[in-house]
This record gives C-alpha cells, structure tokens and sequence, in this order.
C-alpha cells in the first residue's frame, strides 16, 4: 500500500500532486496539432444535433455537481445556450422539463453513483440524448450513456475527490469549446487563445504545489475553529462550494460556501472575531465587489485568506490577513487552479486533526444506493 502512495503520506496528497499529469492525460490527442480547434472523436453526437440543442441540464452528486457547477459557467460564456444544475437525488423527483433538444450531461468520477444513473435513465426515457463525463470506461454511466468524454485523471483512491473533480473542469472546458467552434459562437481564434491558455494549465498547478506549505500554515490555525466561510462570486462562488464540501468532508469543521454579496443578508450574523474567512477573488470583473464584501467580513472581525491572482499581492494585503496567489490564467479557466490551495487546505486541516484522511467517517467513495 505504501508503494503505490508513491512516497506520499497519504492516497489523497498523492492525487492532489497527480493533478498536472492528471490535466495533461485529458487534453492529449484532444487538441489539433495547430492549437485552434478541439478534436473529441469519442462524440456521436452530430453537428446537427448540437446546433439543434437548445437547453442543457447538469446532474450530479457530490463534488461531481461542483464541477458542473463550473461546468454551467463554461457552457454559457462558450456556447450561449442556457443551463440548469441540479442534485442527481432531486432531479427525477421534480419533474424536470426535458424535451428532444435539452442535452443532459452527467458528470461522474465513479460511473456507478446510484441518483445519478437513475438520473441518466429519467432523462433518457424522456428523450433527452445524454453525454456523460465519467472517470471510469466501461462503468455503469459510460455504458448507458449516449456519449461520453472519459476523464483520464487515473484511478481515485482517495473518498475526497480531488484529481477526478479538476479533470472534470478539463472535460467541461475541451466540450464548450468543441460545441463553440461547431456552431460558431467563438471563432478559431478565440478558441485557440483559449487552448492555449489550458495547455498552460499543467505547469501552473506545479507552481501552485510548490507553495503548499504556505496553505499548511493556515490549515493549522483553521483546525482550532468549529466553523468558517467560503466566499467568492461567479465561478469563484462555484469553486468555494467545492472547498467547503472538502473541507466538511474530512476535517469534519463545519463550513459553509457564500455568495459573497449574499453575507449582508443574513450570514453576517455568523461571522465574529477570529472565524476564518476563506475568499476567492479570481473574477476581475468583480475584483472591487469582492474587496468590499470581504471588507464586510473584516469589520466583524474575520480572519481572511484571499485566494488571488498574482499581481494583486500589495493591493489586497490591505484587505487580508494572508493570502496565496495564483498565476494568471484566462477568468473561466480560474477554477483548475484555485481549487489546488483549497484542497490541501482539507488536507493539512484533516491531518493537523489526526483524522483519517484518505477514509473519512461515514462516507463511501461510490455510492450506490439510492
Ligand atoms: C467527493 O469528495 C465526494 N466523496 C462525493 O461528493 C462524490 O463526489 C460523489 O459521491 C459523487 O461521486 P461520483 O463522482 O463517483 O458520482
């Protein structure tokens, strides 16, 4: 067993570090060899068929359902079309609107989550063409789904998904852009300046793991708190969600995500001198809304660590207590690399605890009952 951490403590550091190769797998042979276009021979689905969806639904469970979360943000900016998330569990029970032209994506690292194949099945049976984004071929899901973009992130050992959740984002990046370069809602250039900016993506989550100790130091000092708040805006407040499931998840502190300029409507009651306030301000566009949300926070005594873009180190300083910048990468491709701090933030909180970290209590790695 030790052998195949690979010299690492724990199955879950393992494949947090396994991320870059985990991200170069799902790209390769997924990319033209100019870098303007994306190559997904795996697809059935026709061009046609693509130009004649016109909704799209994400089900999933779990940080599977983060991803879509991220997945939504990706297809909208890309491709135009609306997109709805929702829980696997909830989804057949509501009665969802599901014509010939929605396209249903499922998205799971196990290809055996039980709400989430009876999803597929609902969906299917209601004549929706279905694409699944699994980790897994020959699983449950890639088999009884109509298309599938296997995620190449590896086997996940870890109950704490963390290579198989940022793969997802990679899957959910290279088919918005398949589907923007198929009907023409980004010309070639502006895919190309996006693929390049992925093929990027690698060496900049190396640079990221190169500072882990700087997160080790804040997850110590979280781990003495029974509560905190991750904060961010658009896809950043995608991202705080998946944080904070992992944070709960193997730390077992209670943590919640917020929209941040949602806080004055109510969460501000919760936040008093000391609780940890973990902001994401990756979203230039929201840059100064963030730093006054978290002025919010600061004011009611919040200790705050700004997850940033490198540049913005002397700015923000006056608004955090600590912080750890990100290298630059293009807004919506911002979740592959600020969801690294934030997973070893789990990490190192779970093992400043003594928790098991790669069996958490209570929980599966597949769930497969309903
Ligand atoms: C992730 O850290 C969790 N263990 C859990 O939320 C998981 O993502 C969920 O159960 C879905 O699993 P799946 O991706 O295998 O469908």
């Amino acid at each position: 067993m030790t052998a195949e951490k690979a010299g690492f403590d724990h199955f879950m550091l393992k494949e947090i570090h396994e991320q870059p190769k985990a991200y170069r797998d799902t790209m390769r042979g997924r990319i033209s060899e100019d870098g303007r276009s994306v190559v997904l021979p795996e697809l059935k689905i026709t061009a046609e068929q693509l130009k004649g969806i016109n909704r799209v639904h994400i089900v999933a469970c779990g940080t599977a359902l983060h991803a879509g979360l991220v997945g939504k943000n990706v297809i909208e900016n890309l491709v135009r079309i609306p997109v709805e998330t929702d829980v696997a569990s909830e989804y057949r029970y509501r009665s969802p609107i599901i014509t010939p032209d929605t396209l249903v994506i499922v998205v799971s690292q196990s290809g055996e989550t039980a709400d989430t194949l009876a999803a597929l099945r609902e969906a299917q049976r209601c004549g929706a063409r279905v694409l699944a984004i699994t980790n897994v071929v020959g699983s449950s899901v890639a088999r009884e789904a109509d298309d599938v973009i296997i995620t190449l992130a590896g086997p996940e050992i870890a109950v704490a998904s963390t290579k198989a959740y940022s793969s997802q984002l990679i899957a959910f990046f290279l088919f918005g852009l398949y589907w923007a370069q198929t009907i023409g809602s980004k010309n070639e250039s502006e895919v190309a300046h996006v693929l390049a900016a992925m093929q990027a993506l690698p060496e900049q989550v190396e640079k990221v793991l190169a500072q882990a100790e700087v997160i080790k130091g804040v997850a110590e000092s979280i781990s003495h708190h029974s509560s905190l708040f991750f904060i961010g805006r658009g896809i950043d407040y995608a991202v705080a969600m998946e944080g904070s499931l992992k944070l709960k998840e193997i730390s077992y502190i209670h943590s919640e995500a917020y929209a941040a300029g949602e806080l004055k409507h109510g969460t501000l009651a919760l936040i008093e001198e000391g609780t940890p306030v973990i902001a994401l301000l990756t979203q230039e566009d929201v840059y100064e809304k963030m730093l006054s949300n978290i002025k919010e926070t600061k004011a009611r005594g919040a200790d705050v660590l700004g997850i940033i873009n490198e540049g913005h180190e002397v700015e923000v300083a006056k608004s955090v207590d600590r912080q750890f910048a990100i290298p630059r990468t293009l807004p919506l491709l911002t979740p592959a690399l600020s969801v690294v701090p934030l997973q070893l933030l789990s990490y190192y909180a779970s093992l400043a605890l003594g928790h098991d970290v790669d069996k958490p209590r209570n929980l599966a790695k597949s769930v497969t009952v309903e």
